[in-house]
């Protein structure tokens, strides 16, 4: 399941991924954080420009993380690790890095401050942050919330995906960034789509393996129906590229203040 996940968010987000890269802009000596880095995906594209740094992947799966050992040994990548961890408390070591970057991996914290605390502790004084995150959900309604009410989910969406959206203002990030000691905080809109295959059959054996769509056909009154609903959604949305859901992110940029003192 893990595999099948990883590519399943390669696949989606590899739009995503180009504008990520660019605002990284990994350097060749960087030493590179990557948080909640899942199957790494990100991490391996770090260390092949950082050949002479390296790059940490830190997530709280070993399920992912195990994906992501084997893609990196496949790569032959010897300037990587990984280390499974929760961001908000993993040990790291003090201005250990130049740049941390995430995709979709920083969202989940309880405890944001907590969070940004120690990655800021972590980061090099001039150092820089370069993340991917969803914008809030009434931007993403067309994947969050058409898919849900497809399966005849019509509840607030629960706590747990809500999470996604959680870093999507810009305003309240920006001063929860600015008192953790990051400055020239920024937001660069992202407004690409996410991809769920390339046709609607695989788009729908993609969906079906969540667990969260398997759960909800199976309590659905009507089975059938809800699954009738969901393919006409993909269907709905086939392009002759494939099957895509219109998604906003933002990519949120900082550097950690030269002169801060690392608490
Ligand atoms: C949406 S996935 C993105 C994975 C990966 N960055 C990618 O783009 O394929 C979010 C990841 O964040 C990880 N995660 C969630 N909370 C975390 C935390 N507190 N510390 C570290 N990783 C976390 C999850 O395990 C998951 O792998």
């Amino acid at each position: 399941m893990a595999m099948n996940l990883a590519d399943f968010y390669d696949a989606e987000l590899a739009r995503h991924n180009v504008h990520l890269r660019a605002a990284a802009d990994v350097g060749v000596r960087d030493r590179v954080l990557d948080v909640g880095c899942g199957a790494g995906q990100t991490t391996r594209d770090a260390a092949c420009v950082a050949t002479k740094g390296f790059v940490l992947g830190i997530d709280t799966s070993s399920e992912m993380l195990e994906v992501a050992r084997q893609r990196a040994d496949k790569a032959r990548l010897g300037n990587v690790a990984f280390e499974q961890g929760d961001a908000q408390v993993h040990t790291l070591p003090a201005a250990g890095f130049d740049l941390c970057i995430s995709r979709f991996g920083v969202m989940f914290f309880a405890d944001p401050a907590a969070a940004f605390a120690n990655l800021g502790r972590a980061i090099r004084p001039g150092g820089r942050l370069a993340w991917m995150v969803w914008q809030s959900q009434e931007y993403n309604d067309e994947w969050s919330t058409a898919i849900r009410q497809a399966l005849g989910l019509y509840d607030p969406i629960p706590t747990e995906a809500a999470a996604a959206f959680s870093l999507g203002d810009p305003a309240t990030v920006t001063e929860q960034l600015s008192v953790t000691g990051f400055a020239s905080i920024d937001f660069a809109e992202v407004r690409e789509p996410v991809f769920y295959g390339p046709d609607v059959d695989s788009a729908l054996d993609a969906l079906t393996s969540f667990e969260l769509v398997r759960t909800a056909l199976a309590q659905a009154d009507v089975p059938d129906a809800a699954m009738r609903r969901l393919r006409g959604l993909l269907e709905a949305h086939l392009t002759a590229d494939g099957v895509f859901f219109d998604s906003r992110a933002w990519i949120v940029t900082a550097c950690r203040a030269a002169n801060q003192v690392q608490l």
